[in-house]
């Protein structure tokens, strides 16, 4: 397969992102270490248990940093939001299949906003299911949960990096987004596998040297080398 550019994207879900102060620092450090999104974990406290912020936070963020928006939306309904969230600037948007009533028409309704489209699944559910969305070309970023959604700093559930292989299978040009669980150690099989965007919290946020580490989860690949360079 042709080497692919690997892309990283740093959850804030890490951090305490309501100090203003800890949100800024992150925001920098992350630019500086040479990440290339925000991953931004929205929680209601109904598709998860645990509720983390709505768009206005988006909208902060937003005036905060340069790095493009990769919004994870764990929400019931997300239909009810992505006006919401695209007038908020969120450059990528995810939804959970699990969360949609009808995924076409939500995936169809982001891309109309001129947003790139993702869609996640949860660890139980099967890659079969999201299958023709894949076909069909309305999915940008398949995002394979490697942790139950809801919270950071889980184990990776080892059945994920089959799941990365199998969409990978299924079709050579989606992007595949591995997110949660994901370690230096992990990280290379994810590669191997096919993934294209590594999100991480912990391991990034709790690094002593948070550019070598995102160097690292980008890996050795061929583009990465060239880019690493600059
Ligand atoms: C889990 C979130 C992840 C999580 C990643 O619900 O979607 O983005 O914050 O954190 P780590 O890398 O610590 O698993
Ligand atoms: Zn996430």
């Amino acid at each position: 397969m042709t080497p692919r550019l690997i892309k990283v994207s740093p959850s804030i879900l890490a951090i305490d992102y309501n100090n203003d102060e800890v949100l800024e620092k992150a925001l920098a450090d992350i630019e500086k270490a040479k990440a290339n999104y925000v991953h931004v974990d929205v929680m209601d406290g109904k598709f998860v248990k645990n509720k983390t912020f709505d768009h206005k936070f988006v909208d902060k963020l937003k005036d905060k940093t340069n790095l493009m928006l990769d919004v994870h939306l764990m929400v019931e309904n997300p239909d009810a939001v992505i006006d919401d969230y695209a007038n908020a600037g969120a450059d990528i948007l995810t939804v959970h299949y699990e969360a949609c009533k009808d995924a076409r028409a939500t995936l169809k309704k982001i891309s109309d906003k001129n947003i790139v489209t993702g869609l996640a699944i949860s660890p139980k559910t099967p890659v079969l299911k999201i299958k023709d969305y894949l076909d069909e070309g309305l999915v940008d970023i398949v995002v394979v949960m490697g942790v139950k959604p809801g919270a950071c700093g889980q184990a990776f559930i080892p059945g994920s990096a089959e799941k990365v292989a199998e969409i990978r299978e299924l079709n050579k040009k989606v992007y595949i987004e591995i997110d949660g669980g994901v370690t230096l150690k992990n990280a290379s099989l994810l590669r191997k596998m096919g993934v294209n965007i590594i999100v991480s919290g912990s391991t990034i946020f709790n690094a002593k040297n948070m550019k070598k580490v995102i160097k690292n989860l980008k890996g050795r690949g061929f583009f990465n080398k060239i880019i690493n360079k600059f």
